[in-house]
């Protein structure tokens, strides 16, 4: 992958503000990431809950799927920062999309919005050892 360099706390910085942009009427948990794809762009989402709980989408899936839609696969690191005390690891589902278009050079953080400076860090192999995948048939 291409050497992309960055600051994990300006990352966080992007994450925390998207997050007040989050729709979560129903959990009252709002989530902001920002992803920092490999040709240097960052493309942020927050999580966007509905009256239909599982039609929810999560902050991560939402920035990645931005990036998707505008040419980027490929994501260097990705910010997640949620309001409240609880740390937001990406849940399984996230961890299958981030597996899709990372690698384990992938860089993932996680803070809470009032300690941003106390964030914690994991690889996508920590995350999702064994993730499913397929060789793709087109891309
Ligand atoms: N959520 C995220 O946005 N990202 C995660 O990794 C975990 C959960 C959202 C989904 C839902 O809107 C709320 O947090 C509570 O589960």
């Amino acid at each position: 992958m291409k050497l992309v360099k960055f600051d994990p706390l300006s990352l966080l910085e992007s994450a925390r503000s998207a997050r007040s942009k989050a729709y979560a009427p129903y959990s009252g948990y709002q989530v902001g990431a920002t992803a920092l794809m490999s040709d240097g762009r960052t493309f942020s989402g927050v999580n966007v809950e509905n009256a239909s709980y599982g039609l929810t989408i999560c902050a991560e899936r939402a920035a990645l799927f931005m990036a998707v839609a505008a040419g980027s696969r490929e994501v260097v690191a990705i910010a997640i920062v949620a309001a409240g005390t609880c740390l937001p690891w990406p849940c399984g589902a996230c961890r299958q999309v981030l597996s899709e278009f990372g690698s384990d050079h992938t860089r993932i953080f996680v803070a809470t919005e009032d300690a941003l400076d106390g964030y914690r860090e994991a690889t996508l192999s920590e995350l999702i050892p064994h993730a499913f995948g397929l060789p793709p048939a087109a891309r």
